[in-house]
């Protein structure tokens, strides 16, 4: 079985290719030949889960698509050439990234203060983002526990994240903090604005009710070494809400990632 369309006519989005980790000079690989290769679907959003053991190499390969980090073998493209940090790719972390000092309001509008966008302009924008996530009220307060709560400050970091207009959004276990009734609230909020911003998501998470819910994709790595081996389909309809969960269909797919992850982790 083809684990990614790989179609040399068209565009990838994401290309990574025969990668491999090795933090000892050769003697061990966390990662090897692994291959991670996501089309370019211009105008249209699309979420990509993985999921894998602790350990396996999830976060190691967000940074390389971050450009935070090379792989000691192998390629990394974005968008079909190599990748860079000025590349309109956004990360969103499960530990709280916002700058405690400052506002909400400011911290959405950090990407636009670095091109240098008036104070006026970035609050406009900003603003806008922070009505989207659902703060607003909190747009002055301090962006720093306990004036805002995890949830909340997870939804600063999503708004600050969407308001770059990445073409790619990396999203490492970022509900992994949250309590349940938050993290559900916090998936019904990316659901309903993803498709706004047309982004290729890349969504890490342990939770396979979340990634069946959240994804138009799920890959799954096997571990020592690491690479993709499997590929599941997720053929819900593209905009869901929390009544998909009902669906049987939602439930198969559940039991069928659950089966896959037991088989790759047995193997
Ligand atoms: N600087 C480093 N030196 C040695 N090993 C490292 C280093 N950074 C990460 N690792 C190892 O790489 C593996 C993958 O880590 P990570 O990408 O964080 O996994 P995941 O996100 O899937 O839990 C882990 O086993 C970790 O211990
Ligand atoms: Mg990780």
């Amino acid at each position: 079985m083809k684990l990614f369309i790989d179609d040399p006519n068209q565009n990838n989005i994401i290309e990574i290719r025969g990668a491999g980790q090795s933090y000892d000079g050769g003697e061990n690989w966390i990662i090897k030949d692994l291959d991670f290769i996501i089309e370019d679907k211009p105008n249209q959003g699309q979420f990509v889960v993985i999921l894998g053991m602790s350990g396996c190499g999830k976060s190691t390969l967000l940074r390389y698509m971050a450009g935070l980090q090379s792989p000691t073998e192998g390629k990394v493209l974005i968008e079909g050439k190599p990748v860079s940090k000025n590349r309109r790719v956004s990360m969103v972390f499960q530990q709280y990234s916002s700058l405690p000092w400052m506002t909400v309001l400011d911290n959405v509008g950090l990407a636009l203060r670095y091109k240098g966008v008036s104070k006026r302009d970035r609050d406009e924008q900003a603003m806008e983002l922070v009505k989207l996530v659902g703060l607003d009220g909190h747009q002055h307060k301090y962006a720093q526990y306990p004036s805002l709560s995890g949830g909340q400050l997870q939804r600063v970091a999503i708004a600050r994240s969407l308001l770059a207009n990445p073409s790619i959004l990396l999203m490492d276990e970022p509900f992994g903090a949250l309590d349940i009734r938050t993290r559900l609230q916090m998936q019904e909020l990316l659901t309903s604005i993803w498709h706004k911003f047309q982004s290729t998501i890349v969504f890490v998470t342990h939770d396979i009710a979340e990634a069946v819910y959240l994804a138009d994709d799920i890959y799954i790595m096997k571990y020592a070494p690491s690479r993709f081996v499997e590929h599941i389909d997720i053929d819900l309809p593209i905009i869901r809400n929390k009544d998909i969960k009902r669906d049987p269909r939602y439930t198969e797919l559940v039991h069928q990632v659950e089966d896959t992850m037991m088989k790759v982790a047995n193997t």
